[in-house]
């Protein structure tokens, strides 16, 4: 099972691998924000900090709304889009 780490609420928890970062957020209390949770508003910007290579590839959605923000770089993903794989991450957003 994953360990991931909420950087800003020095928070970190075990979860099934599988699940959407968003339910790991609600399980954990994690205060990381989401608006759509569609990957089109730009709320949920997260920089993964380590453990990228356990998540999938960016999609066409979330890599164009990255696009739009002008939000790209290495780490960036819409935290509304993160699946959860077999591996531990970490990452924070903005405030
Ligand atoms: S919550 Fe809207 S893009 Fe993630």
């Amino acid at each position: 099972m994953p360990r991931i780490r909420f950087a800003n609420d020095d928070l970190t928890v075990q979860v099934a691998a599988g699940i959407s970062l968003p339910q790991a957020a609600n399980e954990a209390g994690a205060g990381l924000p989401f608006g759509c949770r569609a990957g089109t508003c730009g709320t949920c910007v997260v920089t993964v900090l380590s453990g990228e290579e356990n998540l999938d590839e960016l999609g066409f959605v979330e890599s164009d709304t990255l696009a739009v923000l002008g939000a790209q770089g290495p780490g960036r993903r819409l935290g509304c889009q993160i699946v959860l794989g077999e591996g531990d991450i970490e990452i924070a957003w903005d405030e």
